[in-house]
């Protein structure tokens, strides 16, 4: 049978207060993405703060070119998964693609990923005036919510592939300036990803919220990977802002535990993974 957490290391949950009090005290925040009760485990295991059940499953477990066919469905399903597998880790999910047409099915979307599924928050992308309404609408339901910006992948066909965002003064500004209205409309953290590094450490300190980085340079306060590409195990060329942590580890909890310690320290990610 199997047992939920069974000698799970004794650690006190993560919470939203928890991770806003890192972020005061300097405490980096260590986050990756799981899609299984078993990676879950291993996430939890080693001790990291935060685990993502993104949409990315769309690519790394459905073998999809993008994000964008997941399903709410898909999501729920992922997400319960992962729930049984953590215990003082945070869970977060993705609302899918389109799940912000209108405020009924953001609302239906955060009730089912919370209340069906067992997240403690649920993240979206973007900072358009229907997503800061979105994220109102959740977090005055106590839905925690986590902004994403920069390279949203979900824009793919907009933005003409998986490109670098804020590089011209204008798109940086952008940026910067959806980051504080996420942050005004209600978001407890903001995944910032594919921007330069002087772009990442501008919104960081501009924002009391964590900013968790995914190519997005050593001053955010928190770094998140697809657990695919620090596993070494990416379907084609692994991204720039990634590091394969299996490399000189002989398991999946040494790897992850590392991937945690050099979160922790800074040493990731170090300039190689950077863009200017
Ligand atoms: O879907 C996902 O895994 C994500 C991360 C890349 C941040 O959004």
């Amino acid at each position: 049978m199997y047992v939920q957490n069974a000698n799970a290391p004794a650690r006190k949950p993560v919470t939203v207060p928890g991770l806003h009090a890192m972020k005061a005290e300097g405490r980096r925040i260590a986050m990756l993405t799981a899609y299984d009760a078993s990676f879950a485990w291993q996430l939890e295991s080693a001790g990291v703060d935060v685990a993502l059940v993104g949409d990315s499953l769309g690519m790394v477990m459905q073998g999809h070119a993008s994000t964008l066919p997941v399903t709410l469905d898909h999501m729920v399903y992922h997400t319960a998964m992962v729930a049984r597998g953590v215990s003082a880790t945070m869970l977060v999910a993705d609302l899918p693609f389109m799940a912000d047409r209108d405020l009924p099915h953001v609302l239906e979307a955060g009730a089912r990923l919370v209340g069906e599924a067992g997240a403690a928050m649920v993240k979206i992308e973007g900072g358009a005036p229907h997503i800061l309404a979105a994220i109102e609408a959740l977090t005055v339901r106590a839905i925690p919510v986590c902004a994403h910006l920069g390279l949203t992948p979900q824009s793919v066909h907009k933005f003409g592939g998986f490109r670098i965002q804020g590089r011209e003064q204008e798109a940086a500004d952008r940026v910067l300036a959806e980051a504080l209205a996420v942050e005004s409309a209600g978001a407890d953290l903001l995944v910032l990803e594919g921007v330069p590094v002087a772009l990442g450490e501008r919104v960081t300190k501009a924002v009391k919220i964590p900013v968790i980085g995914i190519g997005a340079g050593p001053h955010c306060d928190g770094q998140v990977l697809v657990i695919q590409d620090m596993l070494g195990i990416t379907r084609g060329k692994r991204p720039k802002f990634s590091k394969d942590f299996l490399i000189g580890h002989d398991s999946v909890a040494a790897a992850i535990t590392a991937y945690v310690a050099d979160v922790r320290s800074g040493a990731f990610p170090a300039p190689e993974h950077c863009f200017n």
